[in-house]
């Protein structure tokens, strides 16, 4: 598995404190602004530092993605996303993030087979189902199912056995298809189809999620292509909330399984995983192209609390290139389905939104989610399946990243400080003199 580069000394900064004075290392990497190595600032001055969401801190070494979000730049191991959405599968770009390198036509082979070989879950797993509600939301199911996990495969939750993390790898990638793909068909009352190990992953997805026994299922090969595309655009995105839950709970030790339904929790919120949801409910409630001028001014005007859902993103100040992407797939899927007035409206939208200085002079642009959720719910998912569908292709992220944080040796258990604002001491009152 792939090792962490090291970041080189670029300089020193000053910082000084009620009179002493520290020379604090500037680390930089192969890309990007430099960091400031705070680490002996509590020795030296006394001083934690304070960055509540940690806008402004690096919390490791990473040489898996790369974001430059001025530029609208997105690279895993310096492969443009371009080109990976373009020329790769799945699971070469999977191979990629975990491995550091493109697989050789043999090693993506064996790389498939591994994971094609570990699809099916353990048959008592299957009894979970009996005991969700009919109406469950998947996401709970999701991270249910997948925390678990380790209590199935004990065989494989050894983290300091490279061996093991691998079959976890492996074993994580090919079971995330098929419990999603239950978790929607115990939601709609239908049999569960097992994985086939004769079509590719996006299809073996498709099939499991949208088959039914009576019947024979082919999956579209242009749906296929962009399901295939959508997992690689949502493969991993650096340390954001997820991830970052990912190698905070890794950093204790815990298992591989329990790491990733972490994950999955945090990539729940609508902050994170839900905002193309989102989006499809302001582009129905705008309802026609005619009604666009009207919901810009309610956008524009602070007391409205209306958000143009979709754009914006907290690291990306231009275009998101996954968004890029998305826009042409969702021409594609179209193609199939047949259109989708949304899509016009969807359109109209970004068209005026960017030409409008409101949202030019605040660097507002179009984020992956503008057009994910048109695409996704023209390929047939219900809306409550958008974001189980990001969990599972992020798995492979999260898991690389998992991986890189446990051979790091700067890392051990992460444990951010806080400053104290409440009480000082004061002695106890028993409850008969309390006021
Ligand atoms: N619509 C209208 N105005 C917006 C939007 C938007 N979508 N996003 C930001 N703004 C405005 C803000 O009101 C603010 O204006 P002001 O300077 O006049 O006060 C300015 O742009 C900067 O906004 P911030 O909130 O500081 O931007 P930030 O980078 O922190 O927010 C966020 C990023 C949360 C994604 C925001 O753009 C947003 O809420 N977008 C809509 C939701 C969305 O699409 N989320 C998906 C993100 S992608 C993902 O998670 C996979």
């Amino acid at each position: 598995m792939a090792q962490t580069a090291t970041s080189k000394q670029a300089g020193t900064a000053a910082l000084s404190f009620n009179g002493k004075a520290a020379n604090l290392p500037v680390l930089s990497g192969s890309l990007g602004p430099a960091c400031v190595d705070v680490r002996k600032l509590q020795n030296e001055l006394g001083l934690f530092t304070f960055d509540p969401s940690y806008g402004s801190t690096a919390s490791c070494e990473s040489s898996i993605t790369y974001i430059d979000g001025d530029e609208g730049v997105l690279l895993h191991r310096g492969y443009p996303i371009e080109q990976l959405a373009e020329h790769s599968s799945f699971l070469e770009v999977a191979y990629l993030l975990l491995n550091g390198e493109l697989p050789s036509t043999a090693a993506l082979e064996n790389f498939t087979n591994g994971i094609t070989r570990h699809t099916m879950l353990h048959e008592q797993i299957r009894r979970f189902w009996d005991g969700f509600r009919r109406d469950a939301h998947p996401m709970a199911m999701l991270c249910s199912v997948v925390g678990a996990m380790s209590a199935f495969y004990p065989d494989s939750i050894d983290i300091h056995d490279e061996r093991q993390r691998e079959i976890s790898a492996y074993r994580l990638i090919a079971k995330m298809p098929t419990i999603t793909a239950w978790a929607y068909k115990y939601n709609v009352g239908q049999p569960f189809m097992y994985p086939r190990n004769d079509l590719s992953y996006a299809e073996n997805f498709l099939y499991m999620f949208h088959a039914v026994p009576a019947e024979d299922y082919k999956p579209n090969p242009v749906l296929t292509k962009a399901m295939e595309r959508i997992f690689i655009l949502h493969a991993d995105h650096e340390q954001n909330a997820s991830t970052s839950t990912v190698r905070l709970s890794g950093s204790t030790g815990a298992n591989p399984f329990a790491c990733i339904a972490a994950g999955i929790a945090s990539l729940w919120g609508p902050a994170h995983g839900g905002a193309n949801e989102a989006v499809l409910k302001m582009l129905s409630e705008i309802g026609h192209k005619d009604n666009i001028p009207d919901f810009i001014k309610q956008v524009k005007d602070k007391e409205s609390n209306v958000k143009l859902m979709g754009f914006g993103h907290r690291v990306y100040k231009n275009y998101d290139p996954r968004a890029k992407i998305i826009r042409e797939a969702a021409h594609s899927v179209f193609n199939v389905t047949g259109t989708n007035p949304l899509l016009d409206i969807a359109l109209e939208l970004e068209r005026i939104a960017l030409s409008d200085e409101y949202f030019v002079s605040r660097k507002l642009y179009p984020n992956v989610d503008f057009y994910s959720g048109l695409i996704y719910e023209a390929m047939g998912f219900p809306t409550s399946m958008f974001t189980v569908l990001f969990a599972l292709a992020r798995t492979a992220g999260w898991i690389a990243q998992w991986q890189e944080m446990l051979l790091d040796k700067e890392q051990k258990i992460a444990r951010p400080r806080q400053i104290f604002t409440g009480h000082a001491t004061r002695a106890y009152v028993p409850v008969d003199k309390r006021k």
